[in-house]
């Protein structure tokens, strides 16, 4: 984990921050207020169906690609990335969001304009849904290095319930990009490889 966390930290220092384009990861943070949160507030990842999970290593974190073409779907090997798919629990201790969906990666799925996207000007690749909505909704925090995966929502808030719905954790999601294009993740005896066409990128070693 050390290895590939060195080589993540080397990867997002040297590109610009507020580009969210080609391959990456997503982390999860715990934040209510954007202009204070740091990694420090980090408390795992999104897997590749688009759950909130807590890995022992980052290998178990799902790659993400954002489509450089309309509508700019983000997916991962499980499919497109929605809030859309009506088969996903509800929310349903929100006021203002017991309608929405859990986020899911599925297919098929077409995928609509409706898609994650940043803003400039955050200090980190903060990702938002809907009308700037840049804020999330956790039922459960999975126990670190645990194998839980838990429910996203979009944050919603309005005259009934102003904050985070009570009992729930207020996230944000942040992209840490890898690479300009895909890059292809494969375990190898002990160890996780990513490789762009037969460029060896990383290298993780596992355990
Ligand atoms: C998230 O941050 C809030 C505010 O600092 C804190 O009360 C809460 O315990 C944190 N939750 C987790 C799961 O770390
Ligand atoms: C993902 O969505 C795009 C855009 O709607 C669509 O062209 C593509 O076929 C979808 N992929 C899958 C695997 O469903």
């Amino acid at each position: 984990m050390a290895t590939l966390l060195a080589v993540l930290t080397l990867a997002t220092s040297i590109l610009a921050q507020a580009d969210f384009t080609g391959t990456g990861t997503i982390s999860v943070w715990n934040s209510s207020d954007w202009r204070t949160a740091t990694p420090a507030s980090s408390l795992g990842c999104l897997s590749p169906t688009g759950k909130f999970i807590a890995p022992s290593t980052n290998a178990a974190c799902g790659l993400f690609t954002r489509s450089d073409t309309y509508p700019y779907p983000l997916s991962t090997k499980e499919g497109n990335c929605t809030f859309d798919d009506e088969t996903q629990e509800r929310n349903t201790e929100s006021y203002h969001g017991s309608q929405d969906h859990a986020y899911n990666c599925l297919k098929p799925f077409e995928a609509d304009v409706n898609q994650l996207y940043t803003i400039t000007g955050f200090p980190y690749t903060f990702l938002c849904s809907g009308d700037v909505d840049c804020y999330f909704d956790a039922r459960a925090v999975p126990a670190p290095g645990s194998s839980d995966a838990t429910s996203i929502w979009p944050f919603r808030w309005g005259s009934q319930q102003l904050g985070i719905t009570p009992g729930h954790t207020m996230l944000q999601l942040v992209w840490n990009k890898i690479a300009d294009v895909e890059v292809e993740k494969r375990a190898v005896a002990g160890r996780v490889e990513w490789r762009r066409g037969a460029e060896l990128r990383e290298v993780e070693v596992m355990g």
